[in-house]
């Protein structure tokens, strides 16, 4: 039922669950997992304030700095996916996380989506974080939530 599911990870305490979580949907038909993490905004725009005072072409040491950010994020997740014991795939995206995690759900056509109730964010008092809250409102599979 839930053959390839789309493992949205921001890098907390609740990623390595996440993982858990897919192993234990590996006697439910799970096969594949395709671990997805967004790079927003804020983050890229903090990065790319080194090429401010560089020599070479900005826009140049803009892409330079991207396909590092990529790089590095891709490195992390392939470290949390050694736990993994299903077929991955790694998806690094730019943009808002929610919306990216979704489009990324549709481009792989995946039949579930496996959030984290909480994340990086300093807010506890919510049920869940906005990201996870977005997904919900705006995915047409079923998301499932790890706490
Ligand atoms: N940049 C991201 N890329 C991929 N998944 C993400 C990203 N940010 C959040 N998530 C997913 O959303 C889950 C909940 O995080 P969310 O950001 O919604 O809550 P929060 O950080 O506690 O609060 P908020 O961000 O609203 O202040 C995470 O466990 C993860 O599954
Ligand atoms: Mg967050």
């Amino acid at each position: 039922m839930f053959s390839r599911v789309i493992v949205a990870i921001d890098f907390s305490e609740i990623s390595k669950k996440q993982i858990e979580c897919v192993n234990k949907l590996k006697e439910a038909g799970c096969t594949e997992a395709v671990l997805v993490s967004v790079i927003e905004e804020p983050t890229l725009e903090e990065s790319v304030e080194v090429c401010e005072f560089e020599d070479e072409d900005f826009n140049l040491c803009i892409k330079d700095v991207e396909e590092k950010l990529k790089k590095n994020r891709e490195k992390k997740l392939e470290k949390l996916a050694e736990n993994l014991h299903v077929n991955y795939k790694i998806d690094v995206r730019f943009g808002k996380p929610f919306k990216e995690i979704i489009s990324s759900a549709k481009e792989n056509d995946a039949s579930l989506i496996i959030m984290g109730s909480h994340g990086r964010g300093k807010i506890e008092e919510l049920l869940v974080g906005s990201v996870t809250e977005n997904v919900i409102r705006h995915s047409h599979i079923p998301v499932l939530v790890v706490k």
